[in-house]
């Protein structure tokens, strides 16, 4: 290539292993660093691990513009692989990918949808039910982060098989857990071994007894197929020319794997930011007395739109904490970005971290203020193009709008029910090489908001959670 069409990035052999030694373990530091250096698109690596790391709004668009053809997933993701199958979508490409995201793309439906929102508040008041008692003004001290797992795990099981196998969200969710940390470590750490007794061997045996457990359920889904239920299975299960039970099987796992720990660590990072700026959690509160009935019979999917102030401290956390600091890709063929020329088998790696600090896009780029979400006019066109934390087109994130929608209402419902205050005095630092969630997660002391009490919610049958 040449080299000034190549992006800035270190010289030398040292430098470079380094820097794409850093990006691939711990990547926020890095990505402040380099990018401070040489620019929001930059370059690392040497010989077959060269990697360009886009932050550059204008250049991100190009990027997420291009037609897919141009890109492969499946050899960047083919750790992941062992984990979600080689039928999921995350590790598809060309007409694979199209023909199995489309059949899962209605279990999305608004309908669905809709019919979530009671059930995120109702699983909200159970586990504050659970950790802090109906009436205790006792304060309780808790890491908010794992309470926050523990939620958005009972959330996704119940939005994927319904009420039914809902109550065994926390079995499923244990059964699950070797598997999607295995995903989540420094990718050095999951070279293919065969070795048992290891991460690896772990997540192999965590997903077969998963699978035994979904072919049941598979079982009993097409037996007795309703076709007004709204749990995702359904959908999966109810599409005409569909997919495989396999493929259907590789599509669960998929998004309990891609939604669970982005999930929680978007809410840990909002829950971090909302408690320690000043009038965010009020505000919160306000908002939610006025929107949110304390019934959760009462509270359905219009109550959900109208919580603007909500909605704007998420697309604020989204912005400055995006769980995914970049996400990468593989060019089948030569790209030019912006004045650069990409060679072909580039790793392309786009980060909606960096364009959520680029200076030129936003005021005051490191403070957490959702006021400049509200009221948004055209001239904001920049800023627009800086936000992108579930990536953009047709490989986009397929759950944005549950993820959004858990964002909005856990803490809403918190705010209206607890007073929080955080045991920590700084925000912690980013760690996490796939998702990218607080380091030593969120210390925090609950208690039932002052002179409040409520009845329980019935009981969906899995243990209460111990307050850690
Ligand atoms: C705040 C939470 C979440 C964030 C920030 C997030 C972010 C992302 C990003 C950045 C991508 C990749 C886009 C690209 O590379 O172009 C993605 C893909 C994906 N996400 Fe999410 N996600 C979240 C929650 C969820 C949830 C709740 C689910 C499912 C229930 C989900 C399922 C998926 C799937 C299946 C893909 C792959 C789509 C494809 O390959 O076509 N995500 N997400």
């Amino acid at each position: 290539m040449n080299d000034a069409r190549r992006p800035p990035g270190p010289k030398g052999i040292r430098a470079n292993a380094r820097a794409a030694l850093a990006l691939v373990t711990e990547p926020c530091r890095p990505l402040d660093e380099l990018s401070a250096r040489y620019g929001p698109t930059f370059a690392v690596g040497l010989g077959p691990l060269r990697l360009v790391v886009v932050g550059d709004p204008e250049h991100v668009r190009e990027v997420l513009g291009t037609d897919l053809d141009a890109f492969r997933w499946r050899r960047v993701f083919r750790n992941l692989a062992m984990v979600v199958g080689r039928g999921s979508m995350l590790v598809s490409d060309g007409e694979e990918h199209r023909r199995r995201r489309a059949l899962v793309q209605p279990g999305f439906a608004r309908r669905r949808l809709d019919s979530w929102v009671p059930l995120v508040v109702a699983e909200t008041d159970r586990l504050i039910d659970e950790t802090v008692g109906h009436r205790s003004a006792e304060p309780v001290d808790v890491d908010l982060y794992e309470l926050t797992r523990v939620l958005v795990r009972r959330v996704v099981v119940r939005v994927l098989f319904g009420q039914e196998l809902g109550s065994r969200a926390d079995e499923i969710g244990e059964l699950l857990e070797p598997a999607m940390s295995y995903a989540g470590q420094p990718v050095l750490r999951q070279l293919p071994h065969p070795f048992p007794f290891t991460k690896r061997a772990e997540a192999r045996a965590a997903r077969r007894a998963v699978d035994r457990l979904l072919d049941e359920e598979l079982a009993r889904c097409r037996a007795d197929h309703d076709p007004a239920a709204t749990d995702l299975l359904s959908a999966l299960v109810g599409a005409d020319d569909g997919l495989s039970d396999a493929e259907v099987r590789d599509q669960v796992v998929t998004l309990i794997a891609a939604g669970y720990d982005t999930t929680t660590a978007a809410v840990a990072w909002l829950l971090v930011r909302a408690v320690a700026t000043p009038g965010v959690w009020s505000r919160l509160r306000a908002e939610a007395d006025e929107k949110l009935d304390l019934d959760v019979e009462n509270v359905d999917a219009d109550a959900f739109s109208e919580l603007g102030w909500s909605g704007a401290v998420v697309r604020e956390a989204l912005r400055l904490h995006p769980p995914g600091a970049f996400a990468p890709r593989e060019l089948t063929r030569a790209l030019g970005v912006g004045p650069y020329q990409l060679r072909r088998g580039t790793l392309v790696m786009w980060s909606p971290y960096l364009m959520g600090r680029d200076a030129g896009s936003w005021a005051h780029p490191l403070e957490f203020r959702p006021e400049r979400f509200e009221g948004r006019s055209s001239s904001d066109a920049r800023s627009d193009l800086a936000w992108a934390p579930f990536g953009r087109g047709p490989r986009s994130c397929i759950g944005f709008a549950l993820a959004q929608m858990e964002m909005t209402l856990i803490p809403s419902r918190l705010a209206q029910r607890l007073d929080i205050e955080s045991t920590e005095s700084a925000i912690p630092a980013p760690t996490g090489m796939v998702v990218s969630r607080p380091t030593g997660g969120v210390a925090a002391r609950l208690r039932n908001r002052a002179g409040e009490a409520r009845a329980p919610v019935p009981d969906v049958g899995s243990d209460p959670v111990v307050p850690g």
